[in-house]
C-alpha cells in the first residue's frame, strides 16, 4: 500500500511514522509512506498556503491552488482514496479502517487554520474523514490516527505477540479483560478460570465477558450486534449467572 500525506508540517508525520510497529512495517516493505508540502507547489514569493476568507471573517483558508497541484503530482491512480481530514467528516470506525485497508493508494490531505477551500472538499477529496467530535488545529494527528488505524490491519504488519483478530469493535464487541504474571498483585487476585489450562472454559469465559462489557458500556454495539447459535447459548448461561438488578437500579459497571 502506498500513503501519500499532503502537510505544511511534513515533519510531524514523519517523526510521528518512525517509531514501533509502523516504522516496522515500511522498513518490511508492507507500507510506503511520503509527505509532501504543498508549498513546493506554490508560485508566489512567499509561498503561502492559505489566504483570507472571501466575505470576511477571522482565520484564513487553505487555498485551493497548492492542495490540487500537490495531489495531481502524484499521479494518482483512478481508484485512490483521496481523503480529506475534517471535523465535518464521517467519524472514523474499525470497520472504515479495514476498508481503507483494501486501498492500494491513499492520499491525505491535512488542513489547518479555517480549514480547506470548498473546492478541495467539491472537486478532489473521494472521503471526509473525521478522528472525533472535537476541534484539532490541524489535520496531521488525525492523518496520524488514521495511517496507524490502517497500517496495523496490513498483511504481516503484526507480529504473533499483538494481534488484531480479538480487538475491540473487531466482531462489535469490546475485547475481554486481559491479565498477565503476577496472578496476584497487592492483593488482586486474577480470575480462576485463566489459570484452569480449559482452553474452550476460558474461550466462553472470555466471550461472556465481552458480552458483559459491551451490554453495559456500549449499549449502542449491543443492540447491533448479531449473536451467533453458539453465543446465544452463553448468553442463557450467563443471564441465569448474573441476577437481573431489583428495577430502578443500573447494572453499570463503576
Ligand atoms: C481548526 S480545524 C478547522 C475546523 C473548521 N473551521 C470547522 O469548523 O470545521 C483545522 C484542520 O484541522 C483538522 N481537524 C481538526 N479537527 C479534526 C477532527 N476532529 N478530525 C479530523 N480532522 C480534524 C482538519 O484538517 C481541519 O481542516
Amino acid at each position: 500500500m502506498k500513503i501519500d500525506v499532503v502537510t505544511i508540517f511534513p515533519e510531524m508525520i514523519r517523526s510521528g511514522l518512525s517509531h514501533s510497529i509502523i516504522k516496522r512495517a515500511q522498513e518490511a516493505g508492507r507500507v510506503q509512506v511520503a509527505a509532501h508540502d504543498p508549498r513546493d507547489h506554490t508560485t508566489d514569493r512567499h509561498r503561502s498556503t492559505d489566504d483570507t476568507p472571501y466575505g470576511g471573517g477571522a482565520g484564513m483558508v487553505m487555498r485551493p491552488g497548492p492542495i490540487f497541484a500537490a495531489v495531481e503530482s502524484l499521479e494518482p491512480p483512478p481508484d485512490a482514496r483521496i481523503v480529506m481530514l475534517t471535523p465535518q467528516g464521517k467519524t472514523l470506525t474499525q470497520a472504515m479502517a479495514h476498508e481503507f485497508a483494501q486501498a492500494s493508494h491513499l492520499i491525505l490531505l491535512c488542513g489547518h487554520y479555517e480549514g480547506f477551500d470548498e473546492r478541495v472538499r467539491e472537486h478532489l477529496a473521494t472521503d471526509e474523514i473525521s478522528i472525533g467530535d472535537y476541534v484539532l488545529t490541524g489535520g496531521e494527528l488525525p492523518a496520524l490516527v488514521l495511517i496507524d488505524a490502517v497500517v496495523r490491519l496490513l498483511p504481516g504488519v503484526l507480529g504473533s505477540e499483538e494481534s488484531a483478530a480479538g480487538d475491540t469493535f473487531s466482531d462489535g464487541l469490546l475485547e475481554y479483560p486481559q491479565y498477565t504474571r503476577p496472578p496476584d498483585f497487592r492483593g488482586w487476585t486474577i480470575p480462576e478460570v485463566l489459570l484452569s489450562g480449559n482452553h474452550a472454559a476460558i474461550a466462553n469465559w472470555r466471550r461472556k465477558e465481552q458480552f458483559r462489557r459491551t451490554q453495559s458500556r456500549r449499549p449502542d454495539l449491543w443492540s447491533a450486534f448479531q449473536p451467533s447459535k453458539s453465543d446465544l447459548k452463553l448468553l442463557k448461561q450467563l443471564s441465569e449467572e448474573t441476577p437481573s438488578p431489583p428495577a430502578g437500579e443500573s447494572s453499570e459497571e463503576n
